[in-house]
């Protein structure tokens, strides 16, 4: 179901939840200081309430009352925000409720750099608990109508139009001296590495907490899907790389020149459309061609990889 800002700002302020595009993917936002309204996301999400919600603020300043920003965070926050980044840092006592966080003496926090979700920021002047606006372990929404898909048009959206990264924030670990990522995204280890002139740990779990965007089996469609093919058989769907050749009933391709940007950022809106096709015409699967596996291309893979993840 499909609203307007005006109509988003008063239902956040209501403490409903409304889907609002990001610059990575669409976020199932609430208001953040709202036991109830968190309560409505992890209830749509069929989320467990042990697996915390990132904060979204307008910018730093307005970070830094929820969050205790060391060294490493405040470059890595000047650097990169508003942008695809997220920060796990100690929190503050603040009116962030304890549902957002989990209960967990850390927060998840980050300044998005996009236009919509700035505006309904400014205009509720409230922090937004933002969660990616699918059903939990299901593919992320890159368009509108892929929100509408996954909660039956039962959530209210605003149209963004189509999301600029496609992929969610990178989540960087600051409570040690050494920085971890915890989930791969736009922004690469080694840019945050060379920015920070310190190595980071990678693929590490909080000890607090697993982060979904490191269990074994997320980002699924509902189907079989298979990765690093070469052969694509004929009822399946077919998402090539660059100039790999799966031919199939239907083939999409990622990037036909090979560019790992416009690969992430097709990579669900791609998956989405393929599990349709997959149910529409009764097809076996999809089979994904291999991906580079550096640069932007591990987090393509890690999407991947637990995209395709059997149970
Ligand atoms: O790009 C994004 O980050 C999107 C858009 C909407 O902003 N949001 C997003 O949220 O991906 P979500 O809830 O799907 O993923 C949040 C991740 C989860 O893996 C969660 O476990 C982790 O952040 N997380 C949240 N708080 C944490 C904490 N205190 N320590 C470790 N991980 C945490
Ligand atoms: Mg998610």
């Amino acid at each position: 179901m499909l609203v307007d800002l005006e109509k988003a700002v008063m239902l956040i302020l209501d403490q409903q939840i409304v889907a609002v595009p990001t610059e990575t993917v669409y976020g199932l936002a609430a208001d953040a200081t709202s036991n109830i309204a968190c309560q409505r996301i992890y209830d749509a999400k069929q989320r467990p309430t042990f697996n915390p919600l990132i904060i979204h603020v307008a910018n730093l300043e307005q970070a830094r009352k929820y969050a205790k920003f060391n060294d490493d965070a405040i470059k890595l926050a000047e650097f990169f925000w508003p942008g695809p980044l997220t920060l796990i840092l100690p929190r503050i006592e603040s009116d962030i409720s304890e549902f957002a966080t989990s209960k967990l003496d850390t927060i998840a926090i980050r300044v998005p750099d996009n236009k919509i979700f700035q505006e309904v920021l400014a205009k509720t002047n409230k922090p937004l608990a933002a969660p990616s606006a699918n059903v939990s372990s299901r593919i992320s929404p890159s368009l509108a109508e892929h929100v509408n898909k996954s909660f039956l048009g039962k959530v209210p959206v605003v149209d963004g139009g189509k999301t600029l990264y496609g992929i969610e924030s990178t989540i960087i670990d600051c409570t040690a001296k050494e920085p971890a990522l915890l989930r791969y995204g736009f922004i690469t280890e080694e840019v945050v590495s060379d920015l920070l002139g310190k190595s980071v740990k990678v693929g590490t779990t909080s000890e607090k907490i697993n982060a979904p965007g490191l269990l074994k089996k997320h980002y699924s469609p509902n189907c079989n899907l298979r990765i690093n093919v070469s052969k694509a058989e004929p009822d399946e769907v077919s998402i090539n790389f660059g100039d790999s050749n799966l031919v199939s009933a239907k083939n999409f391709n990622l990037s036909p020149t090979g560019n790992l940007t416009e690969a992430a950022a097709n990579l669900y809106s791609m998956l989405q459309s393929a599990e349709d096709f997959v149910r529409w015409d009764k097809l076996a699967g999809i089979a994904v061609a291999q991906v580079p596996n550096e640069k932007l291309g591990l987090a393509i893979n890690d999407k991947l990889n637990r995209a395709s993840y059997k149970t």
